[in-house]
């Protein structure tokens, strides 16, 4: 509308000067960190905020919305009496894309796909050597896979687990494996061990999700119905004591999907629905909500696991009820049922999009044409 940066000007509160444009605000299409403080004029939030943030919307009724950083999807609306600030002298990229739904969608069906067989694949992450990582649940050990082509990784070779893995996590060089009663971290150069954690109460552990830049260690134990909370020791070791575990009120919780340090979804694997947990003020008491109950358009359980894409749209993760996938206001906008048989885990990058096939034997990778369609 009117963001020609001719109509830029800039504000004096002394010494500093602030660039802003008057008459519009940012708004977020994709994940980003920003913070709403309601009953602030735009002046208080100026004088409180202008350092620690790069961009502040004022709008007319006294709220303020605070960015920490671009969104990498984003659009500047015009609304009237608003102002959109530059508060440290920093514009954004331009945005990049949100694909539409109607778009995504056919690129579903229309995307060039890449397979592979792996042996009852688990999760998928990608580490820091950016390789696409699962775990296998036949074969008993960790295999990585270029992205690009998917052909398998094959040094360093990795450890023969006992056990069958039924997860796995990565986070700041390391793999977090899951068990059915314990955890094992490992480096992701050489596969050492770093820790091997367990407590009484874990039972069939599923997603470990990690908060506070890996200092909370969250644990889904299917087998009993908890969610597990362990304390990192130190931020040298990879040891983590086991803090405290909450009672769900559903049965299996399967899949774990980080919003922020205070709020989380977690997938139920046997009533095919999500809840969402936001931390009460001590972050070892969680306060439950279902969030997306998928049960009516499925015909058995396989609620695997949850990913959120860019533009706030949820995939649901249904096993060989395809992939279900709806929108913020949770309305279901497609079954998508074609590309895999029994959906287990999906991994979604800036234009691809990888799929575990648990029953199948596959990984999937799907190019999706990236355009502001
Ligand atoms: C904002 O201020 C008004 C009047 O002082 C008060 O009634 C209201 O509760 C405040 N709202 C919030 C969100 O603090
Ligand atoms: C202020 O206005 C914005 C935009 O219209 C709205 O999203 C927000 O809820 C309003 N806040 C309050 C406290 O009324
Ligand atoms: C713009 O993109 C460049 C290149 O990706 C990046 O280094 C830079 O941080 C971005 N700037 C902002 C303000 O996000
Ligand atoms: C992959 O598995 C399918 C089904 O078992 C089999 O038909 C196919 O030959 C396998 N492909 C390779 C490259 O091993
Ligand atoms: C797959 O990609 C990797 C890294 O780009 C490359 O080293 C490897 O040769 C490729 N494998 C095949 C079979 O093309
Ligand atoms: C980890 O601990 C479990 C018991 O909790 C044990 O069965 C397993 O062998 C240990 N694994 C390693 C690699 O230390
Ligand atoms: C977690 O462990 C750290 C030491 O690494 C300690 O400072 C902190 O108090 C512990 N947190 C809780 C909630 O026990
Ligand atoms: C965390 O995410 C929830 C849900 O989107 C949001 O309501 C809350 O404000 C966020 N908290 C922080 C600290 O960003
Ligand atoms: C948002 O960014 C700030 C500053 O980088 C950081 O301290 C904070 O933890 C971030 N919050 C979230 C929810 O990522
Ligand atoms: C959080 O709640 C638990 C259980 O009520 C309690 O043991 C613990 O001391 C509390 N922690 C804090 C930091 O308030
Ligand atoms: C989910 O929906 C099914 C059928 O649509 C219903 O039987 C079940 O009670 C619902 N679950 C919850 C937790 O409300
Ligand atoms: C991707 O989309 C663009 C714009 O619609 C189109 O020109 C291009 O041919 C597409 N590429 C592929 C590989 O489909």
């Amino acid at each position: 509308m009117i963001f020609r940066l001719l109509l830029l000007t800039v504000l004096v509160v002394h010494p500093i000067q602030i660039p802003f444009i008057d008459q519009a605000i940012l708004t977020a299409k994709s994940t980003t960190n920003m913070t709403i403080f309601a009953n602030q004029t735009c002046q208080q939030c100026l004088c409180r905020f202008y350092s620690g943030y790069i961009a502040l919307s004022c709008f007319s009724n006294d709220t303020c919305e605070l960015f920490y950083s671009y969104p990498r999807v984003y659009i500047v609306h015009g609304l009237s009496n608003a102002r959109l600030y530059f508060l440290q002298d920093i514009f954004p990229n331009a945005s990049e894309c949100c694909m539409s739904n109607s778009y995504v969608f056919q690129q579903l069906d229309a995307a060039p796909t890449t397979r592979v067989n792996v042996s009852r694949p688990r999760c998928l992450v990608i580490d820091n050597y950016g390789y696409l990582v699962t775990v296998s649940e036949t074969t008993n050990d960790i295999i990585r896979l270029y992205p690009a082509n998917l052909s398998i990784v094959n040094q360093p070779t990795s450890p023969v687990f006992p056990n069958d893995p039924s997860s796995i996590s990565y986070y700041d060089e390391a793999y977090y494996i899951g068990f059915d009663g314990y955890i094992l971290i490992l480096h992701t150069s050489n596969f050492s061990v770093l820790a091997n954690i367990t407590t009484a109460s874990l039972f069939g552990t599923r997603d470990i999700g990690l908060l506070y830049s890996g200092q909370i260690m969250v644990v889904l134990s299917t087998g009993n119905n908890y969610i597990l909370f362990f304390n990192r020791t130190d931020n040298v070791s990879r040891q983590y004591t086991y803090l405290n575990q909450q009672l769900v009120t559903y049965s299996s919780p399967h899949g774990f999907w980080y919003i922020n340090d205070t709020y989380f979804y977690v997938t139920s694997w046997a009533t095919n629905s999500i809840y969402s947990y936001s931390a009460t003020n001590n972050i070892t008491i969680w306060s439950e909500n279902l969030f997306i109950n998928a049960t009516s358009n499925t015909s058995s359980w396989g609620g695997n696991h949850l990913t959120i894409d860019d533009c706030g749209r949820y995939w649901f993760a249904l096993g060989a009820n395809g992939i279900q996938i709806f929108d913020q206001q949770r309305n279901l906008l497609k079954i998508e049922s074609g590309i895999a048989s029994y959906i287990f885990h999906i991994l979604l990058t800036d234009d691809v999009m990888y799929i575990s096939d648990l029953v199948y034997n596959q990984i999937v990778r799907l190019d999706l044409n990236d355009t502001c369609a």
